[in-house]
């Protein structure tokens, strides 16, 4: 906190912050999820809880020696979240054999820190290929049959369509799940699990071993039929086009329900091989489905699944990995998966605000695993938890860049002050957020009674590289008729009236500040050359910071 800032609270009549939390439950409850109005929120200790998170190099967690200089540098960072893998081959070298040493002190260290977990089960599937599971699973390709391509060549990746890979895989995960909840049941350090990782197959378009060929081949589950049947008209519309437009019938093969697939690589939208890669995402929801369910039968956590997102330029399923949680199956995975909670998307790409929008349909919440951690996506995550009521945000390959002196440790210091009141309006259409940058340099949103315009100001940046970031974000939060609190940077934010456009708008009272404990400590009143053209905020700086305004009207 900034010590400069002293508290000028009692001088700003009326800007009264209340924040009275939703109802809270008794401490003890386990991390589950919980709606509030539109948003679900994840609780934890009873209370709702924004995971400002980040996520471990792959091979971090394997070794204890090599986390311990980390762990002060996330506590630096202000991440209260830390995404670290738990590995097959590592907790059962030998088969019925388990061993949690590591987990055990990875949950250690992180009390110690302060921290909370995201475990990643690192199972059947690491990024569409199978490399994590144990020897005695890698070397038995007999029992734990692999997937093939059209040429008949096996591919190193465990097929999905197989019963003992998937009831491996689940004793594994059950028995992980046990352990969680006698170790860590009433502490709740672990508050979620990512099952798998980035699942679906690479290098062709679906699996054809012959147990593939024939379910393929064969009817098309009556269970995946009934589910579409009864959510047709809450379907993502590419999957409903592929269904009405063969004629949407409740039997028959894949291809006769879903279409015969073209190749289309020319244009990355256009959802080529689609009928394969809906047969595969079902034979992969129910796998990890099954496996998610074996857990949460130990110790019920909310459970998510991440996706390696189809890519400009990756025009066919195998070139991405098909069958995962895309947008356009993300029926199939909630047919087939029901036990897992979250569908998750892993944005790096540019478009990040399409991906949300995408990731935000039907009811799914958004929790970000992996992102970017440069001031981009800082700018990003900022967004997702005003626009979206995002549960956490998590940049990945955390080892290299954690630190107090980042762009992401700066917004998330600003957030972490700020939570209480985030969560407070989560769900409630009294919160949103802008995202600029050099395509977008301006732009306005309507808030309760104004319209609040965010222009991005190359005046109001001015750190040591004196480089204009090239994406930044504001967040809006309306906590009155007239008030609004406003997290932002590098912009100028401009009010006009949005109930009656006649009226002028004036800025009543501003003043920058920062929350400690949930209670904000006014600092500057500000005014004159700090307020441009004397009616709008001034975000400067290469720091995000918070300002409260009082807007008045006058004719
Ligand atoms: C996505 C994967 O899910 C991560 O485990 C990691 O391999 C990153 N890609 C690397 O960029």
């Amino acid at each position: 906190m900034n010590q400069r800032l002293h508290s000028l609270a009692a001088t700003f009549i009326g800007l009264v912050l209340t924040t009275t939390s939703a109802p809270s439950q008794p401490a003890n409850t386990i991390p589950h999820l919980r709606n509030q109005g539109a948003a679900t929120q994840l609780i934890v200790d009873g209370k709702p809880f924004l995971a400002l998170a980040a996520e471990l190099n792959n091979s971090s967690a394997s070794s204890l020696d090599y986390m311990k200089p980390l762990w002060p540098r996330l506590v630096a960072t202000h991440i209260n979240t830390v995404l670290a893998t738990v590995s097959w081959e590592l907790i059962e070298p030998r088969e019925g054999r388990f061993d949690f040493a590591l987990v055990d002190g990875l949950l250690k260290e992180a009390r110690a820190n302060h921290l909370h977990l995201v475990l990643l089960w690192f199972g059947s599937w690491k990024n569409g290929k199978s490399t994590y599971q144990p020897l005695w699973v890698k070397t038995d390709q007999m029992r734990f049959p692999l997937i093939q391509n059209e040429q008949g060549r096996s591919l190193p990746t465990l097929t999905p369509l197989s019963d003992s890979n998937r009831d491996a895989d689940a004793r594994a995960f059950a028995a992980l799940m046990r352990h969680l909840h006698e170790a860590d049941g009433s502490r709740h350090t672990v508050v979620m699990m990512q099952v798998e990782n980035e699942v679906g197959v690479l290098d062709t378009p679906r699996d054809f071993s012959p147990a593939a060929n024939e379910a393929f081949n064969g009817p098309a589950p009556k269970e995946l039929m009934d589910y579409l049947q009864a959510h047709k008209d809450q379907l993502i519309p590419q999957l409903h086009e592929a269904w009405e437009k063969n004629g949407f019938k409740t039997s028959g093969t894949w291809e006769e329900i879903f279409g015969k697939s073209s190749v289309n690589t020319n244009d990355w939208k256009a959802f080529s091989y689609l009928t394969e890669e809906i047969f595969m995402a079902w034979n992969y929801a129910r796998y990890v489905g099954r496996v998610a369910a074996a857990g949460k039968a130990e110790y019920n956590i909310p459970m998510y699944v991440n996706t390696w997102l189809k890519q400009s330029g990756f025009g066919w399923p195998g070139a991405y990995p098909g069958g995962g949680p895309q947008p356009q199956v993300m029926d199939i995975w909630r047919a087939g998966g029901a036990a897992i909670d979250i569908l998750s998307p892993d944005i790096y790409a540019p478009n990040f605000t399409e991906w949300c929008d995408w990731y935000t349909q039907s009811g799914n919440p958004l929790f970000i695993p992996e992102s970017r951690g440069d001031a981009r996506g800082a700018a990003d995550g900022l967004w997702a938890f005003g626009k979206h009521d995002a549960i956490g945000f998590s940049p990945f390959g955390i080892d290299r860049s954690a630190g107090p002196d980042t762009a992401l440790a700066r917004v998330y210091d600003v957030i972490s002050q700020a939570a209480p009141l985030i969560l407070e309006h989560q769900g409630k259409g009294t919160m949103t957020a802008i995202l600029l940058d050099s395509a977008t340099a301006s732009q306005t949103v309507r808030l309760g009674n104004y319209n609040l315009e965010g222009r991005f100001s190359s005046r109001n940046f001015g750190g040591a590289t004196n480089e204009p970031p090239d994406r930044v974000a504001a967040l809006f939060i309306s906590t009155g008729p007239d008030d609004y609190v406003i997290i932002g940077r590098s912009m100028n934010v401009y009010f006009t009236a949005a109930t009656d456009p006649s009226d002028s708008v004036g800025l009543a009272a501003v003043e920058e500040g920062v929350y400690a404990g949930g209670k904000w400590i006014a600092g500057r009143r500000l005014n004159g050359d700090e307020t441009p053209e004397w009616k709008a905020l001034r975000f400067r700086g290469d720091n995000y910071s918070v300002q409260r305004v009082r807007l008045y009207r006058y004719h």
